[in-house]
């Protein structure tokens, strides 16, 4: 059976889409997620052609009357969606025309799809970065509690994950604030650079009306129309940018996410996962798994996935839209989704674990962590050069090592005999405690420098 034209573009068509057709067609099946912003943008796009005469008053209140009501009814789960309808623009506008009457076919003049979506999705990841910046923010400040209430304890710093030197619990928890701040950043840039509004650009010439692009701009809080009714419709680089802010993101909270699993096994026991964050197993007991740790570790793929579909989408079209950017939202709403809910995750995670200071201080003095501690002691009280030093600081590992002991334990005449001029002061450097407290250049581990960092950040963050 045939079906009938398209109600909206019928005019040329004397029958209707095959089902396979709609079916690839059809966009409502995901785009109904931008309801509030296409009812956003119309109702102050019907303001618009009011203000500047080409409908009249009368049509545009009861066209923004009316998308209100429509709004209610999607809003409300009684809407009834079509896919024959294809998306949401043409859904919404076909109801207009059952609640207000005729006056509803006004509402798409000097207006085309191509820029209704262009706002429509604009104002949606707008919304994004702005739920992306409060939950990095709610991160950081579960993360600044970490670090204040254990700005002096000691634990291993790593490099290659081989002991390297002593640091702090608080220097490590917030080594993520500066991490995360920065994420906050790209969004905010991100954010800046798309607030400019494509509506007017219509399908992509521009239109013949005399609309007033910077009305609706300043109705809609953008910054101000976009330069190019060209470039307005065809360019998905905002979509990109968040995608891309979004990547970096979620690379960090892998890191940490990695870190949390690796910490929380029996090896490390450096943190406990409250019961809230943690699963246990059908089989085994004794076991506590960091399960949300270790999904939100793995949320980079789907995330960085919908970066590459969304580039690889957008790579080589033309100028101007074409259908195939109805591909960018489903990468973005899933990405989206998948960044708010790890973020959650994350900071409901931090905020209640609890780190073991006994644990962490005990793996804070293995590993000759304060080698580079003796050596910078034979640079400061004998002249050595720091080459001969760390030579000798290797000689006097060594030694521990062929002993099973570590650097604190050898004895004064051992010391010596590998370097006479060593005095028994060496001693107060190879305490991890004195370790760390040393280390106060501007960003360094000291507990000092720490405390002052959760100042700023406690300042900044309000
Ligand atoms: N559903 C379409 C999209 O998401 C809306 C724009 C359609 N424009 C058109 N000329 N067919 O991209």
């Amino acid at each position: 059976m045939t079906k009938t034209a398209n109600s909206m573009w019928g005019g040329r068509f004397a029958a209707g889409p095959d089902a396979i057709m709609e079916a690839i067609n059809a966009s409502i099946g995901f785009d109904k997620r931008l309801a509030a912003q296409d009812i956003a943008g119309s109702r102050a796009h019907a303001a618009m052609l009011a203000a500047t005469g080409i409908i009249s008053n009368n049509d545009a209140d009861a066209i923004r009357e009316g998308l209100l009501t429509v709004l209610s009814e999607i809003e409300g789960g009684t809407f009834q969606f079509s896919t024959a309808l294809e998306d949401i623009h043409m859904n919404v506008e076909a109801r207009l025309k059952e609640v207000v009457g005729e006056a509803a076919g006004r509402l798409h003049t000097a207006r085309s799809r191509n820029d209704q979506v262009a706002v429509d999705f604009r104002l949606w990841v707008r919304d994004q970065c702005d739920a992306a910046d409060e939950a990095l923010k709610a991160l950081q400040n579960a993360l600044l509690g970490q670090a204040e209430a254990g700005a002096d304890w000691v634990m291993p710093g790593f490099t290659h994950l081989q002991v390297a030197q002593p640091v702090t619990w608080g220097h490590h928890m917030m080594a993520y604030v500066e991490m995360f701040a920065r994420d906050r950043s790209r969004f905010a840039d991100a954010r800046k650079r798309m607030n400019l509004s494509p509506l007017g650009a219509a399908a992509l010439a521009g239109t013949s009306f005399p609309i007033d692009r910077h009305m609706t701009a300043q109705a809609l809080g953008f910054d101000g129309p976009m330069g190019n009714s060209l470039d307005a419709v065809s360019d998905r680089d905002f979509a990109l940018e968040f995608l891309g802010a979004a990547t970096i993101c979620a690379v960090h909270l892998s890191r940490l996410a990695e870190e949390l699993v690796i910490w929380s096994s029996a090896q490390f026991r450096f943190v406990k996962m409250s019961d809230r964050w943690s699963t246990g197993s059908s089989i085994m007991p004794q076991k506590r798994n960091p399960d949300a740790a270790e999904l939100i570790r793995a949320k980079i793929g789907r995330i960085f996935g919908a970066n590459v579909a969304l580039t690889m989408v957008m790579k080589g079209l033309p100028l101007a839209y074409s259908k195939d950017m109805q591909e960018d939202k489903e990468q973005v709403f899933d990405a989206a989704d998948h960044l708010m809910l790890a973020l959650a995750a994350m900071a409901g995670m931090v905020g209640d674990m609890t780190a073991n200071r006994e644990s962490l201080k005990a793996a804070a003095g293995t590993g000759f962590s304060t080698a580079t501690d003796l050596a910078d002691w034979l640079v400061r009280e004998l002249g050595l050069p720091f080459r001969d030093a760390h030579h000798i600081t290797g000689l006097l590992v060594a030694l521990a090592e062929s002993q099973g002991e570590d650097l604190p334990d050898l004895t004064l005449a051992q010391m010596q005999s590998v370097h006479e001029g060593i005095t028994q002061e060496v001693f107060d450097v190879l305490g991890v405690e004195n370790s760390v407290a040393s280390r106060t250049s501007f960003g360094g581990t000291s507990p000092a420098r720490v405390r002052e960092a959760v100042a700023h950040w406690r300042k900044v963050l309000g």
